[in-house]
């Protein structure tokens, strides 16, 4: 990496050439090779940690560790204990059978566990002192926010509107995630309903700033160097980018997903709660649309995540795109423009320049004389 050119604050913090975060992406994307290429390459490499035990979370934290000494980041999905009662899952099946049927898979039945416990995953990251954390899905108690900055951690924080950026301010966080509903995949709402969450990037980021004093940090629709300067704009440090890095060659998905995503156009996104229980934004397919038929029979997350996760995942195996979850942001067609199989590395380095053109491009028109 060449000498650091610090753009704001949390990009000087933590030593970033370029003011972007690598989103952090559950289901395969933000691999150890993607994370550690993204942090070398001088943006935040962020590891989706949710779906992993407290042994696999060491052991990819570990993995990073190997292939970079700069800073990264650890994600999770907090989440209450939950045991569903048998009616919720057999009525959730009766949706999710014929697709499985369809897809030469026997009927699915109960699970001994619908995700990983919260609280142990938390007791790992604790444990494991990385340099920045983040969570989505609701606030930590002040308490465990103390525990995480013992440690050594930079705690951040994920909102969809203000109250939810204020209940993390209150908690003592360090920054806010705002995310923008143009956003990729699941929605970190946690205060009242998801449809009145829905608050563009444009409109939420400033919101958030004015509201909390902390750094914010914007998530949503941001695919290329307009995108991040209007994010700084805005008065955010840095842009949290997911569907840009996506496509990547460390992401670890399915190829017919990333196909998907780079063949799809501004309107082909939902946000739907069909596939896993809880709303999330993604390419329309027939999942998609056949389990959304029948909303009475969705049962909530993690139920519904972990019932469908066998289906999607031969789905995946077979190249069917039909039956994926193929979560996306609105602004996908805007990495048509990018090389199929990009490195991360390569997509930092151009963010990097387009950004700071446009900057550039800003400040000349700025100091053209006024008439
Ligand atoms: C495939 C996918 C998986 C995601 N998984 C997570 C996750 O595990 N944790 C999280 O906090 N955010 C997750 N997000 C949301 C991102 O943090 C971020 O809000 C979003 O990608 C920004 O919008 P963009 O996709 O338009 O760049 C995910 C996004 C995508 C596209």
């Amino acid at each position: 990496m060449s000498e650091p050119r610090y753009a704001t604050p949390f990009a000087e913090r933590f030593k970033l050439n370029v003011p972007v975060i690598q989103a952090p992406m559950a289901g395969g994307p933000t691999s150890p090779a993607m994370v550690a290429a993204v942090s070398n390459a001088g943006a935040l490499g962020f590891l989706a940690a949710a779906p992993f035990s407290p042994e696999k979370l060491a052991a990819e934290v570990t993995a990073i560790r190997s292939l970079t000494t700069r800073p990264f980041g650890v994600n999770l999905f907090i989440l209450e204990p939950n045991t569903p009662d048998d009616a919720t899952v057999r009525l959730a099946l009766t949706a999710i059978d014929p697709i499985r049927a369809a897809l030469g898979l026997p009927p699915g039945h109960p699970l001994e566990h619908y995700a990983p416990d919260f609280r142990t995953q938390l007791d790992m990251l604790v444990e494991l002192r990385v340099p920045v954390v983040s969570f989505t899905f609701g606030v930590l108690s002040a308490n465990d926010v103390s525990r995480l900055q013992a440690a050594g951690s930079y705690v951040i924080g994920t909102a969809t509107h203000v109250a939810e950026a204020l209940a993390w301010h209150a908690a003592g966080a360090d920054a806010i995630a705002a995310q923008g509903a143009e956003a990729g995949a699941h929605r970190g709402t946690f205060i009242g309903a998801f449809e009145h969450a829905l608050v563009g990037t444009l409109a939420l980021v400033p919101q958030l700033v004015d509201a909390t004093g902390l750094p914010v940090l914007a998530a949503g629709g941001i695919m290329d160097g307009r995108g991040i300067a209007a994010a700084l704009a805005l008065g955010a440090q840095a842009a949290q980018m997911g569907t840009a890095f996506l496509t990547c060659a460390e992401s670890a998905i399915p190829p017919v997903w990333k196909t998907r995503v780079r063949a799809a156009t501004d309107t082909d996104t939902t946000v739907t709660s069909a596939i896993t229980g809880r709303h999330a934004r993604g390419i329309r397919n027939p999942l998609m649309q056949q389990l959304a038929a029948q909303p009475e029979q969705i049962a909530p997350y993690p139920v519904q995540n972990a019932l469908t996760q066998e289906l999607r995942q031969a789905a995946g195996r077979a190249g069917n795109g039909d039956y994926l979850s193929l979560w996306s942001g609105q602004g996908a067609p805007l990495g048509q423009k990018r090389p199929v199989n990009l490195s991360a590395a390569d997509l930092v380095h151009q963010l990097d320049e387009e950004w700071r053109a446009v900057a550039a491009e800003i400040g000349a028109l700025a100091h053209q004389p006024k008439r």
